[in-house]
């Protein structure tokens, strides 16, 4: 079983976000394959890797273009939102052990460089967080609990950014 651990506290999240620390794997049972030798499969692997990322991310994006409940959300981006539809993608891809492109041609940017100058409130984080749960329950992933836990994971995550109100 490959479990996505979510941290416990919200400080947690935050110093995560701040690290840069990828998509946890709680140690997995090795999957195995035909000719019986074990090898560790990637949360990415195991939701199907990049289609299955790509089809999330436009399906998030397409929410939040079309739905009205998602209007504060989608002014905070910039009016094309093709790049931020890769980039997102790719992001997700390596966070959850797949290719770590983003990384590789972002040197030096994290979650938090990206969102700092952001005013996130518990509205907007809340948007970000339901249309990521949406998208990923509209997304046909064969391994159901694990695409729960990856949702579980990335929601927690977008509340856990809000800012407080002063
Ligand atoms: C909490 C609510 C969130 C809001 C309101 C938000 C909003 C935004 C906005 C407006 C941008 C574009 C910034 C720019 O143009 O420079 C952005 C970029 C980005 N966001 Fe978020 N975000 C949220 C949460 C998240 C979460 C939870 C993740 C991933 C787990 C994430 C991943 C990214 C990435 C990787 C980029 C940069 C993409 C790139 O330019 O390469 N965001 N976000």
């Amino acid at each position: 079983m490959i479990g996505i651990k979510a941290p416990s506290r919200k400080s947690d999240i935050r110093s995560s976000i701040r690290r840069r620390i990828p998509m946890r794997i709680e140690a997995p049972t090795p999957m195995q394959d035909e000719t019986t030798t074990t090898r560790p499969t990637s949360p990415y692997e195991a939701l199907g890797g990049a289609p299955v990322f790509r089809a999330v991310c436009e399906r998030f994006y397409d929410l939040m273009e079309s739905e009205p409940e998602f209007a504060r959300l989608r002014a905070m981006h910039a009016d094309d939102l093709a790049p931020m539809r890769g980039a997102l993608a790719s992001f997700l891809g390596g966070w959850a052990g797949g290719p770590r492109e983003w990384f590789e041609s972002n040197p030096g940017r994290c979650m938090f460089s990206v969102h700092g100058s952001l005013a996130i409130d518990r509205d907007t984080a809340d948007q970000w967080a339901d249309a990521m749960e949406r998208a990923i329950a509209e997304t046909d992933i064969a391994n159901r609990a694990l695409a729960d836990q990856l949702a579980e994971r990335l929601t927690s995550m977008a509340r856990g950014m809000a800012k407080q109100a002063a």
